[in-house]
C-alpha cells in the first residue's frame, strides 16, 4: 500500500507541473488549418496501431503512459498553435472548402439529410485536406451516418445548427442520430449547435412514463465510433434524445470547449460518455444535463478531464462496471480541475457485485463542490434494488489506487465521503489528501483510506 501510494504520488506530481490551459476562442479558418496539420503531424509521429489492445493488467503502466499524452493535450495552447503554424503547417497546402449548401441543403426547415450525405461523400472521398462547412442556418437532419474510412483529412465546420426532427418514427435505429463511424483524422468544430430536440423522447421515456408503451431506448445525439485522431471543439450540444456525445472504440481524442445542456429532469441525458476509448482529453467544457456530466465505462484508458464545469446532473462517474457478471476494465483516469454545482453525485466510482475486472489508477484533483448531494463516492456494491437481488457475492470489480486530492466545498445531504467497498474484493490504495467538505459525514465500509494533509470529514 505504501508503495502504491508512492507510485501514485510521483505520477501526480508530473501532472500538476504539466497542467496546461485551453482557451475557447472561436475556430477560425486559419485555426482549422493549424489543427489539420497538427493532426497530420501526430499521425505521422505516433504510428499507432489502433487495433493493438492495451495491457490492462499492469496497473502502474496505464498511469505512466498517461503522461505520454501530455504533449497532445497542449494542442490548443497558443504556443503550440504558433509553433504549428510557423513550422509544420507551412508544409501542408491550405484546405479546400465545400458547403452543404453546394449539395442542395436549404436550411429552411425542409429535410436536408440527402444534401448532407452527398456533401459528406464528396468530402470524404476527395484527397488532401478538406473543410465541409455547415453555414449559419438551421438544418433539419434525420438519423445519418457519416462513415469512413475517408481519403481526405476532413474537417466539418459547423457555424449553424443541426436539428433533429421530432418525428420519432423516422428512427429505424434507436441508438443513433448523428453518427461518425470509422473516420480517422477528423475534426468537428464549431461555433455552431447540435440540437437533439429531445423533449418528445423524454416525455415517452419509461423513467417518466411507467405505463407501457414507453421507450427504454432513445438515440444518442452524436456518436463517434472507431474514430482515431479526433478533435471535437467549440460546439454547443443541447437537448439530446438520450446521451449527448458518445466516444466509443476511439483512440486519441481531444474534446474541448463544448457546452452541453439539457434540463435537469431529462432522463438519461449524459453529457459526454466514454466507452472503450483510449487517450482522450476532455477539457474546458460546461456540462449541465439530467444525468452524468461525464461517464466513463469499460475499456477506457488514459482519460483526462480538465477544467470542467458540471451541473445540474449526476456528476463525473466511472461505471457502472461489472453489471450482470461482466468483466470490465477502466484505468488511468485523471480529473484535474472541475467545479460541480448542485449535482446528485460528485466524483463517483460504481461497480456491481458479481462482476470482475478493475478500476485502477484514478486521480480526482482540484475540484470545487457546491451543494453536491454525494461529493465523494465509491460504491462497490452498486445495485438497482428494483431489478436485482443485491446479496453478497463472491466476485467484484477490483477498485485500486484512487486518489482524491484538493477537494473542497459543501454537501447538500449530510454525506460527504462514502466509500463502500466489497467484502470479498475490498478496495485498495484509496488516498484522501487535502479534503475539506462541509455539512457532511464520512462513511467507509471494508476499507481504511490513507489520509494526507487536512482531511475533513474522516471515516
Ligand atoms: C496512447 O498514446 C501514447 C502516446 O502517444 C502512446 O505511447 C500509447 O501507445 C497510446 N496507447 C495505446 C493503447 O496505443
Ligand atoms: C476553462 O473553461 C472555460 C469554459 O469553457 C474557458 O472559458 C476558460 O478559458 C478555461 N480556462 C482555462 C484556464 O483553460
Ligand atoms: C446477463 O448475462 C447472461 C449470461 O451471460 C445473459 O444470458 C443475459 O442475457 C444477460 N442479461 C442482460 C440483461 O444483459
Ligand atoms: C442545495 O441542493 C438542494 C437539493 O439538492 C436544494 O434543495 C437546495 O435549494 C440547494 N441549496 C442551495 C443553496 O443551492
Amino acid at each position: 500500500m505504501a508503495l502504491q501510494t508512492h507510485l501514485l504520488w510521483s505520477f501526480v506530481v508530473v501532472f500538476v507541473v504539466s497542467f496546461s490551459t485551453t482557451s475557447c476562442y472561436g475556430s477560425s479558418f486559419q485555426e482549422v488549418n493549424s489543427l489539420l496539420s497538427y493532426i497530420d503531424h501526430v499521425d505521422k509521429e505516433s504510428g499507432y496501431n489502433s487495433r493493438a489492445y492495451p495491457s490492462y493488467m499492469d496497473t502502474t503502466e496505464g498511469f505512466k503512459s498517461m503522461e505520454l499524452i501530455r504533449p497532445r493535450t497542449q494542442l490548443f495552447s497558443s504556443r503550440k498553435i504558433n509553433k504549428i503554424a510557423g513550422g509544420i503547417a507551412t508544409s501542408s497546402a491550405p484546405a479546400k472548402t465545400i458547403s452543404v449548401d453546394d449539395f442542395g441543403a436549404k436550411g429552411n426547415g425542409a429535410d436536408d439529410t440527402r444534401a448532407f450525405l452527398k456533401a459528406w461523400k464528396v468530402a470524404c472521398s476527395s484527397s488532401g485536406a478538406i473543410v465541409l462547412v455547415v453555414p449559419q442556418k438551421s438544418y433539419l437532419v434525420r438519423p445519418i451516418e457519416f462513415s469512413g474510412p475517408c481519403k481526405s483529412r476532413l474537417t466539418m465546420q459547423i457555424y449553424g445548427t443541426i436539428e433533429a426532427s421530432e418525428d420519432r418514427s423516422i428512427y429505424k435505429d434507436l441508438d443513433h442520430w448523428l453518427m461518425f463511424d470509422n473516420v480517422q483524422n477528423l475534426l468537428v468544430v464549431g461555433p455552431g449547435t447540435i440540437n437533439g430536440n429531445g423533449n418528445i423522447w423524454w416525455k415517452n421515456s419509461c423513467k417518466r412514463k411507467p405505463q407501457p408503451p414507453c421507450c427504454k431506448q432513445a438515440p444518442t445525439a452524436v456518436t463517434f465510433n472507431g474514430c482515431n485522431n479526433l478533435v471535437v471543439k467549440n460546439l454547443k450540444i443541447q437537448d439530446a434524445q438520450q446521451m449527448h456525445v458518445m466516444f466509443q472504440n476511439c483512440f486519441n481524442v481531444q474534446a474541448s470547449c463544448l457546452t452541453v445542456t439539457a434540463p435537469e429532469d431529462s432522463p438519461n441525458t449524459d453529457g459526454i460518455h466514454v466507452a472503450n476509448t483510449q487517450n482522450i482529453t476532455i477539457s474546458s467544457s460546461v456540462i449541465g444535463t439530467g444525468d452524468d456530466c461525464i461517464s466513463i465505462v469499460s475499456g477506457s484508458q488514459r482519460v483526462q478531464a480538465k477544467n470542467i464545469t458540471c451541473g445540474p446532473g449526476h456528476g463525473i462517474s466511472i461505471g457502472s462496471l461489472g453489471k450482470n457478471g461482466s468483466k470490465d476494465y477502466v484505468s488511468g483516469v485523471l480529473v484535474n480541475g472541475a467545479k460541480l454545482s448542485g449535482t446528485a453525485n460528485g466524483l463517483r466510482i460504481k461497480t456491481w457485485q458479481g462482476g470482475s475486472g478493475s478500476a485502477t489508477n484514478i486521480v480526482f484533483q482540484n475540484v470545487q463542490m457546491n451543494n453536491v448531494t454525494n461529493p465523494i463516492m465509491i460504491d462497490q456494491n452498486y445495485c438497482d434494488h428494483k431489478t436485482k437481488d443485491c446479496n453478497q457475492q463472491k466476485s467484484a470489480v477490483q477498485v485500486k489506487n484512487v486518489l482524491y486530492q484538493n477537494i473542497r466545498g459543501t454537501s447538500a445531504s449530510g454525506d460527504a465521503i462514502t466509500v463502500y467497498c466489497s467484502q470479498s474484493v475490498p478496495c485498495q490504495g484509496i488516498v484522501l489528501q487535502n479534503i475539506q467538505l462541509q455539512n457532511g459525514r464520512a462513511e467507509c465500509n471494508n476499507v481504511q483510506p490513507a489520509y494526507k494533509g487536512v482531511v475533513s470529514p474522516r471515516c
